[in-house]
């Protein structure tokens, strides 16, 4: 285990230089590649990017659930910095060992993209939460049960004494996704992590979800990473913005910065492709041309280039570093 220097008092999670690869019999899947960003405390960040440009996996890489083999984490620093002066690399540690599996739940949850396959449809969904509590808390059965209980009740759902014995399958998408947020937070995380929580939900729901997700920062003081391809979910939620394209991060601001001053042209090519808040009704929607290049692919220059409608000669030549060009606003991008 690395103990890590402490980077600043704001700072929660930092991820510094991570790699994720898949080695299959085809090829490496570079799915997380050199990935950068921080986390403050009781903050939100949104990680944002086309399908399949490393967000779960990057979520995955910190939870250090990733299947081995073919996954590995084959580089890079994964900083929890739970008390003053004091952190733990979490790309160190042994992922079924305990000190792993205590921070899994207990500092970091996880929301994940498909609630159906992440809660165990052979148990009441009161049963699920007060076994998380009582693994990472040390409390008795009844105690565990009364907790799932309350759980229940500040993810608002109603009814939560009868709803405590019900089975998965017999609540609708909504309420799986309360229940899950709901088991996440019930052990008081330092940092909740959730993935695509709002994409399978019709539009009123996801408000719902969304308000409430709000309210429980507020109550928890939990650190946030949201991740979505909805840039309306993220200028809803977060305070910051990490931008990935095939694998990196090619952007990072604060949320303001992100959607009035983007830098990166995937960015802004991003802000343009979907219709965004705020922007007035007669914005003009423009689809990004080309597709993302295969995570198998080698690139000499900056993965974007294909795309991008700035590129110049050195950007097929050169990758791009991610480095700071205003306070707190970083781009990779050979044009600044
Ligand atoms: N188990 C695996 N084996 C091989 N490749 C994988 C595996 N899991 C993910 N990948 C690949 O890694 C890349 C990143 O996947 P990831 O799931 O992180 O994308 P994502 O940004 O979450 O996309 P989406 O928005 O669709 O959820 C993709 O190219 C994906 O095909
Ligand atoms: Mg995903």
């Amino acid at each position: 285990m690395t103990v890590a220097t402490y980077p600043d008092n704001n700072t929660i999670l930092d991820i510094v230089n991570l790699k994720t690869y898949f080695y299959l019999e085809a090829g490496t899947v570079r799915a997380v590649d050199g990935v950068d960003f921080s986390l403050k405390r009781q903050q939100t960040l949104g990680l944002v990017g086309e399908s399949g440009c490393g967000k779960s996996i990057t979520a995955m890489s910190i939870m250090r659930l990733i299947q081995s083999p073919p996954g590995k984490i084959v580089d890079g620093q994964i900083n929890l910095y739970t008390k003053e002066g004091e952190g733990v690399d979490l790309a160190t540690l042994d992922p079924k060992g305990a000190k792993m599996r205590a921070i899994r739940g207990a500092e970091i949850a996880m929301v994940f993209q498909e609630p159906m396959t992440s809660l165990n449809p052979l148990y009441t969904v009161g049963r699920q939460i007060a076994e998380s509590v009582e693994l990472h808390q040390n409390v008795g059965r009844r105690e565990a049960m009364e907790r799932a209980l309350e759980m229940l009740h500040k993810v608002q759902i109603g009814d939560p004494k009868q709803r405590l014995n019900e089975f998965p399958h017999q609540m609708s998408g909504g309420m799986r996704q309360r229940v899950m947020i709901g088991l996440a937070l019930s052990c008081n995380p330092l940092i909740l992590i959730a993935d695509e929580p709002t994409t399978a939900l019709d539009v009123t729901v996801q408000a719902q979800i969304l308000d409430l997700m709000r309210q429980l920062q507020a109550d928890f003081n939990s650190s946030i990473i949201i991740i979505t391809h909805n840039l309306g979910v993220v200028s809803q939620l977060a305070d910051h913005v990490a931008v990935m394209y095939l694998g990196k991060v090619v952007e990072y601001a604060d949320v303001e910065e992100v959607f009035h001053h983007p830098l990166h042209p995937y960015t802004v090519g991003l802000l343009n492709s979907v219709p965004v808040f705020g922007k007035k009704s007669g914005q003009v929607l423009v689809p990004i041309k080309g597709m993302v290049p295969s995570p198998m692919s080698e690139i000499r220059g900056c993965a974007f280039a294909a795309r991008c409608p700035r590129v110049m000669p050195i950007c097929r030549e050169q990758p791009p570093a991610l480095g700071e060009v205003a306070p707190d606003h970083r781009v990779s991008c050979l044009l600044y």
